[in-house]
């Protein structure tokens, strides 16, 4: 089922991100889209407090996979953007595949468009549409 929403505030990308946590269960993978400054981290950090994750959440461009460990699951953060050219082996290198496959935590992935060759199906996709002045949000989420 896809909804679309409209996001005229951080607030209101902050008060979906809140929803959208407080659904999550053990082995998620959530799909994060959106162009530079669409609110992705702003949609992260609210996702992590609304699983009870106390740490600050920033982006993982550098190291690409973060762990937070503090909350009711534990959750990765993976941003993609910098893996488009990678081939398989070079993702693994990179832990791309363990993060898919850990189980036991929800997955949230940025730009996954960069590595849509290696994905498996999602339970979320979110997509922050910005045109440089108003954002939506289309979120579908599997049955
Ligand atoms: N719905 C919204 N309405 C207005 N401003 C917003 C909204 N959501 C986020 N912002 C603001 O947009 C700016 C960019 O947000 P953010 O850093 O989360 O985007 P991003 O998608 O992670 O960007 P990047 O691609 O550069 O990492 C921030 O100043 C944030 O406060
Ligand atoms: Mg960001």
């Amino acid at each position: 089922m896809t909804k679309i929403l409209t996001l005229p505030d951080e607030a209101a990308t902050r008060a979906l991100a809140a929803s959208v946590g407080a659904q999550l269960q053990a082995g998620d993978l959530v799909y994060l889209s959106g162009e530079l400054g669409a609110g992705k981290t702003t949609f992260a950090q609210e996702l992590a407090r609304a699983l009870g994750i106390k740490e600050d959440v920033t982006s993982p461009t550098f190291t690409l996979i973060l762990e937070y460990e503090s909350g009711r699951l534990p959750l990765l953060h993976c941003d993609a953007y910098r893996l488009e050219d990678l081939g398989s082996g070079e993702l693994a290198d990179a832990g791309f595949f363990d993060f898919l496959e850990r189980r036991d935590a929800v997955r949230l992935l940025e730009w996954p468009e960069m590595v849509a060759n290696f994905l498996t199906a999602p339970n979320w996709k979110i997509e922050i549409l910005f045109d440089g002045e108003a954002r939506r949000a289309s979120v579908w989420k599997s049955d």
